[in-house]
């Protein structure tokens, strides 16, 4: 059995550290429009607050993959559950992820929408798990690097629970 275990990021860092990232987009983008693709269901409470906190036009799209069943490692296979409605030909994209794991999600998301030609492409991951890497990739954009624990809260989940926690919680098996 599962239980929730400490807070690893509180909601006070977790608005610092939306706040740099907008800050940093918002360098990096002046005078552009970007396209924010999130990636459901874990990255939508951070889309909501980074998209709050970027000053430049921001359009939203949204796209559904899976790589986990109920378990906390994953499969390895990215399932395309639900594609963006819209086009990205020459648009600033920014993809929103919650956490970048073993980079096998990231990696097919990029491989699939650079094909479309956009102006640009670059990503967001609240967190990093840097050391559980199986792919060699990077968010272009990250808000906190985490160790290899298991995290729930803030969009992230359990078998779809706990994504509603307001801090960044570890799951304890
Ligand atoms: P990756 O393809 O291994 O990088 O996995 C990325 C996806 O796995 C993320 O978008 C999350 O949905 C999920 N994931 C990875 N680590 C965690 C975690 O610690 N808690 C909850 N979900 C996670
Ligand atoms: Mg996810």
């Amino acid at each position: 059995m599962s239980k929730l275990g400490a807070v690893l990021i509180s909601r006070e860092e977790i608005s610092g550290m939306v706040g740099r990232l907008a800050g940093q987009i918002n360098e990096d983008y002046r005078g552009k429009e970007i396209l924010l693709v999130g990636v459901l269901k874990g990255a939508m409470i951070f889309l909501a607050d980074l998209c709050r906190a970027i000053e430049a036009p921001v359009t939203l799209d949204f796209i559904i993959v899976s790589s986990y069943g109920v378990e906390t490692n994953t499969s390895g296979v990215v399932l395309l559950r639900k594609d963006i409605d819209g086009d990205i030909e020459n648009k600033h994209v920014v993809i929103v992820e919650d956490i970048i794991d073993t980079g096998v999600t990231l990696n097919y998301l990029k491989e699939m929408f650079i094909k479309r030609n956009p102006a640009s492409l670059k990503v967001c991951a609240a967190f990093d798990k840097p050391t559980r890497r199986t792919v060699d990739i990077s968010p272009d954009y990250y808000g906190v690097r985490i160790p290899d624990v298991f995290v729930v809260g803030y969009g992230l989940d359990f078998a779809n629970m706990y994504r509603n926690l307001p801090d960044l919680c570890i799951l304890e098996d």
